[in-house]
C-alpha cells in the first residue's frame, strides 16, 4: 500500500503545483501497468478523495504542526496519510508504518515527525474534526476566493452549492431514443440487478455507478453516460427535423449525439483539439450516427466555415468547470481569479466569432458547466449589450434558475442561455 499512498501524494503534489488530475493520474497508471485493478481503484480514490476534502485535511495537518512543512512532499503524504485515517477502511497501523516508510525515503530523519502527527491525529481526531471547521476552507474544502465569490452571488444557497461539489457525483445515462425506449431500457438493467430510475425522459440515474462494459447494449450504441443537466441542451435548442446545427465545441461529442439521436439534421461537430474530435468519431460510430466533424477554432471561423449559415448553433464553451467540481476536484484547487475573467474573454469572443455563422431568425444556445456569474448572466449580458439584433429568449426548465442549473443530487451545475437573431 505505501507505494499507492506515496504515488498518490506525488500526484496530489503536481495537482498544487498546476496539473491536471487526470494527467497525472493515467500517466502514473501508464507506468505502473502491473497494478491490479483493486490498486488502479485505490490510488484513484485516494487522489479524488484527498482533492475534494484538501481545505479540511490541511486545516488538520497545520493544527498537529507546531511550524509549517518546508518539504511539500511530506505535507503531501501526511495529507493522503490523514485523509486515509479518516475516510478510508485501510487499518491505521498500516497507514501509519507505510507513511513513516515512505518519510524516510523522502529523508531519513522525518520518519519520527509523521509518526508523531499521525499519531497525534488518532488521538484526537474528534476535537480535530471540529478544529477544521472553525475556518472556511477547511469547513467547506476550497479556496477562500472560491468560497467569497459563491456567497456573493447566491447568498443563503452558498452552503448547499459548495457542499454539492464535495460529494461523489451521480452516475447517469441517457437512453438512445433511436435504440430503445427508456422503459424498455430500465427492465434491462432491473434482469441484471442494476437499480435505476428515470429521472428525465431520456436519462437514467443509476444507485451504484457501474463501468460502461456492464451496462446492456453499451458497445452497440443502445446507451451513453451523461450527465442529467448536460441533457438539458439538446431539448433547449430548439431543434426541428431538416435543420443544419453547428455544434461549435463539440468534444467528446456528448450534446452532438444527443442531437442525432433526437433530430433528423445535418449537424457540423466543430472542436479545435484534432485527439478530442477522435472521441467525437468513436462515439458517432458506437451510436451509429452521422456528424460533419471538423477540426477548428470556434473563434476563428474564416478559417474552416463553408459559408453556409446554420439554423441552430450550439456553444458549449471552455469554462472554469466550477459546476463539475465533484466529477473534478483538482480544479478546485487549480483554479485562480485571473483564469475566470480569461474565460470569460475567450467566451465573448467565440460567441461573437459565432453570431454572423448563424441564419437570421436562428438560435444560438450558449452553454457552460460553471457556476460563475462571470462567464455565465455577465457574458451574455454584454453580448446582447453590444447585439441590437440578439434577443435572449426565456427558456423555462423547472430547475433552471435565470440559466442557471445548480448542482444537486439528480444533476451537475450548468448555464444556458437561448438567444435568437431577429428575423
Ligand atoms: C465543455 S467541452 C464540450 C463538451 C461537449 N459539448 C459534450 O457535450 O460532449 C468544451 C470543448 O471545447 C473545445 N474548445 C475549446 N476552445 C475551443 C475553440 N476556441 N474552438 C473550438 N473548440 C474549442 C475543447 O477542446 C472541448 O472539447
Amino acid at each position: 500500500m505505501h507505494n499507492i499512498q506515496q504515488l498518490s501524494a506525488t500526484i496530489i503534489g503536481q495537482v498544487l503545483a498546476g496539473r491536471n488530475l487526470n494527467q497525472g493520474l493515467n500517466e502514473a497508471l501508464q507506468r505502473h501497468s502491473s497494478f491490479t485493478p483493486q490498486e488502479r481503484g485505490a490510488l484513484q480514490d485516494l487522489c479524488y478523495g484527498t482533492l475534494r476534502n484538501y481545505g479540511q485535511l490541511v486545516a488538520i495537518l497545520n493544527e498537529l504542526l507546531s511550524k509549517p512543512l518546508q518539504d511539500t512532499r511530506l505535507r503531501d503524504l501526511l495529507v493522503v496519510a490523514i485523509y486515509q485515517l479518516q475516510y478510508s477502511k485501510a487499518a491505521h497501523y498500516a497507514v501509519v508504518d507505510h507513511a513513516v516508510h515512505a518519510a524516510k525515503m523522502i529523508n531519513a530523519a522525518t520518519g519520527g515527525l509523521v509518526n508523531a502527527v499521525l499519531r497525534n491525529f488518532l488521538r484526537k481526531q474528534t476535537q480535530l474534526m471540529q478544529i477544521s471547521a472553525k475556518t472556511e476552507e477547511g469547513r467547506y474544502s476550497y479556496q477562500q476566493w472560491w468560497i467569497d465569490s459563491i456567497r456573493n452571488q447566491y447568498g443563503a444557497l452558498t452552503s448547499s452549492i459548495l457542499q454539492a461539489g464535495n460529494q461523489h457525483p451521480p452516475m447517469t445515462l441517457r437512453v438512445n431514443e433511436r435504440s430503445t425506449s427508456t422503459e424498455q431500457y430500465l427492465e434491462r438493467l432491473t434482469a441484471l440487478e442494476i437499480e435505476a430510475q428515470q429521472i428525465s425522459p431520456r436519462a437514467v440515474w443509476l444507485k451504484t455507478p457501474v463501468t460502461v462494459d456492464k451496462l446492456p447494449g453499451f458497445f452497440d450504441g443502445v446507451v451513453s453516460v451523461q450527465d442529467a443537466g448536460a441533457q438539458y441542451a439538446a431539448g433547449l435548442l430548439d431543434v426541428h427535423d431538416g435543420m443544419r446545427v453547428l455544434d461549435a465545441c463539440a468534444a467528446p461529442g456528448g450534446k452532438s449525439a444527443h442531437l442525432l439521436e433526437s433530430y433528423n439534421i445535418e449537424l457540423v461537430a466543430l472542436d479545435k483539439d484534432e485527439q478530442r474530435l477522435e472521441r467525437v468519431q468513436e462515439n458517432m460510430q458506437r451510436l451509429k450516427l452521422t456528424a460533419i466533424l471538423t477540426c477548428g477554432d470556434a473563434a476563428e471561423p474564416q478559417v474552416w466555415w463553408d459559408g453556409k449559415v446554420f439554423d441552430r448553433i450550439l456553444a458549449d464553451v471552455p469554462c472554469s468547470a466550477s459546476g463539475v467540481v465533484r466529477r473534478h476536484p483538482d480544479i478546485k484547487w487549480i483554479r485562480r481569479p485571473s483564469d475566470i475573467e480569461g474565460f470569460a474573454g475567450q467566451q465573448a469572443q467565440i460567441l461573437e466569432a459565432l453570431w454572423p455563422l448563424l441564419a437570421r431568425g436562428g438560435k444560438l444556445l450558449y452553454a457552460t458547466c460553471s457556476v460563475f456569474f462571470r462567464e455565465n448572466q455577465q457574458v451574455i449580458g454584454d453580448f446582447i449589450s453590444r447585439h441590437n439584433e440578439a434577443k435572449q429568449v426565456v427558456i423555462s426548465a423547472h430547475d433552471l434558475n435565470n440559466g442557471q442549473l445548480l448542482p444537486n443530487d439528480s444533476h451537475d451545475g450548468f448555464f444556458y442561455a437561448l438567444l435568437q437573431k431577429d428575423a
